[in-house]
């Protein structure tokens, strides 16, 4: 089939050195892993005899979506009325998230969020759980059960919440250790110390967390920063010793390479500076961003100074589980700024970018030999209208922008995690209409 992968960052080396395509490709794939791409026609000689084949015709072969900020435990409270990112919290997502003190509850909904985001083409993704360490043993265990390249952490969350979901400096600390022996490398496994953010944690729990990232190699830290005017105005009176937001994190070296930061709709150059020093991230949430009221992300400003970004759907905050969404509303975004989206900015934000930003760039995010077999077949002709509008494309780059802006979950027929199909939506909608 035609395949297509992001080989480089289109701000770095132009669109046309950022991206290869095979009209009429081959993807090999031995066990897990990808084993060769190219043109069909070089790499079909090369194949043992009895070897499997099959065409994907009226489609476009890519990397899986990889999503770089989204909560499990609000997959039921998406789509919340009314509020902006406080109020949001204390009327929706902390009674919710409460619900996870039951571990068969937080079972329940990590199949259905994993479900989800394989119906959508996401084959990776950075997870908060909730402060319950039952919840993230759960997500790991669902995760696993299915060979995924899954992220994930308990929430350190130890003041200005309600105090069912208050943990302390202490049992958080000890908490996650224990979570991260169990888990941190377990298979295709990686955990995230989870300070929700700078408001809900003392500073001895920020302390504790820097701590951890001392103590364990290729940990991840995954926290909320710049999202919301108010939520800014807070951090500055709850650490009026702090430069700005991401210093209240720097000061207890929270700024690591693999230190994953939502949103930061409202940053200065300090911060992205020192973002782009330390390696650290960015995860861009246009849907939530949009939803929440709380602002545009200036993606040129990132870009300015190096940052690395991926793509977040940040659900239930985002309002789509779906990346192809995620892009469609991130033009919008920066449309509203005067500025554009490229599709193929958009194919790299949301796989190498965002395997970039999770530095899996070696695993996850392109086609090389190697590589983990994580891919999604999108259908041209998944809807009447897309297959309508795709006889009318006549480049790649139309093509792409068109399923970015018509496609949703509807488009990814197949999802094929280590190697394995995961989803396909003919299967699933047979048995829906069962
Ligand atoms: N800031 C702190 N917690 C949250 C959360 O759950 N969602 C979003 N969007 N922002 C947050
Ligand atoms: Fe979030």
């Amino acid at each position: 089939g035609a395949i297509v992968h992001s080989i480089a960052d289109p701000a770095e080396v132009g669109l046309e050195a950022s991206y290869e395509y095979f009209p009429d490709g081959l993807l090999v794939v031995s066990g897990s892993h990808i084993q060769a791409v190219g043109h069909a026609a070089d790499l079909l000689p090369t194949l043992p005899a009895g070897t499997d084949i099959t065409h994907c015709p009226d489609a476009l072969i890519m990397p899986g979506f990889i999503d770089t900020h989204i909560h499990y435990p609000q997959t039921g409270m998406i789509a919340s009325y009314g509020e902006q990112l406080l109020d949001w919290l204390n009327q929706y997502t902390f009674p919710a998230e409460r619900e996870f003190a039951d571990p068969a509850h937080a079972a329940e909904v990590s199949e259905r969020f994993l479900n989800e985001l394989l119906r959508n083409g996401t084959t990776t993704a950075l997870v908060f759980g909730t402060v319950h360490p039952s919840s993230v043993e759960a997500f790991f265990s669902a995760a696993e059960a299915r060979n995924l390249r899954m992220i994930c952490g308990k929430v350190l969350m130890d003041r200005n919440a309600p105090d069912y979901l208050l943990d302390n400096a202490d049992s958080g600390y000890t908490e996650s250790r224990a979570l991260i022996e169990r888990w941190h490398g377990k298979g295709r496994l990686h955990y995230a110390v989870t300070p929700r953010f700078a408001p809900t944690s003392t500073p001895e729990q920020l302390a504790r967390a820097g701590q951890l990232l001392q103590e364990y190699d290729g940990l991840y830290m995954h926290t909320h920063l710049s999202e919301n005017p108010k939520e800014i105005d807070w951090v500055k009176a709850l650490f009026p010793e702090s430069k700005n937001y991401l210093d209240a994190y720097d000061q207890f070296n929270l700024l690591t390479e693999r230190s994953v930061f939502a949103h930061g709709v409202h940053l200065c150059d300090d911060e992205c500076k020192r973002l782009a020093e330390t390696g650290s991230a960015i995860a861009f949430c246009p849907t939530s961003n949009l939803f929440l009221g709380s602002g545009l992300f200036n993606l040129p400003q990132a870009e300015r100074h190096g940052v690395n970004v991926g793509l977040g759907t940040d659900v239930g905050a985002g309002t789509s589980f779906s990346i192809l969404h995620s892009l469609n509303e991130a033009y919008k975004v920066m449309q509203l700024q005067g500025a554009k989206l490229h599709p193929f900015k958009s194919l790299y934000l949301a796989t190498l970018g965002g395997a970039r930003a999770l530095r899996l760039e070696h695993h996850i995010g392109s086609f090389a030999p190697g590589h983990d077999a994580d891919f999604v077949v999108l259908d041209f002709n998944a809807t009447p209208l897309l297959s309508y509008r795709m006889q009318h494309t006549k480049t790649l780059e139309e093509q792409l922008f068109v399923l970015m802006t018509l496609g949703d979950d509807r488009t990814v027929k197949s999802t094929i995690a280590a190697g394995q199909v995961v989803h396909q939506r003919d299967a699933a909608t047979a048995t829906e209409n069962v």
